[in-house]
């Protein structure tokens, strides 16, 4: 059994042996899922998110999981503030970032800069 503690702003994806898994907010809540579709292995993390019906779609086949799927199949972790802790048969071995869709839609909702922040373009 390994436990393993990061700040949740450096990865969205990691490997746990020869398993891949990403983050998923889920009602303010961030777990960390496995990636693989149980169809036939699709990957889960580019998959579209619906949060109002609370499903994610494969990208390749169509399959559509309810969210409550993810939530039986995360590894056990505790939050406190920005850091998470992972509770994992074998450590951890790779932590990564990567550009999934649907987090870049969250973040720049969540992150969208203030009307006085510079701007792209803006002169000084
Ligand atoms: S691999 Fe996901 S629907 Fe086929």
């Amino acid at each position: 059994m390994a436990v393993t503690t990061r700040d949740l702003a450096s990865f969205n994806s990691l490997t746990v042996g020869e398993q891949r898994f990403f983050t998923l907010k889920i009602n303010g809540t961030t777990l960390v899922v496995p990636r693989e579709c149980a169809h036939r292995g699709g990957p889960l993390d580019l998959g579209l998110i619906d949060q109002c019906e609370r499903t994610v779609k494969c990208p390749w086949h169509g399959s559509t999981f309810k969210l409550s799927h993810f939530e039986k199949r995360a590894l056990p972790t505790v939050r406190n503030g920005n850091m998470i802790t992972i509770v994992s048969e074998t450590a951890p071995t790779l932590f990564w970032t990567e550009y999934l869709p649907h987090l870049d839609a969250e973040n720049r909702t969540s992150n969208a800069p203030s009307s006085n922040a510079p701007r792209a373009g803006d002169q000084s």
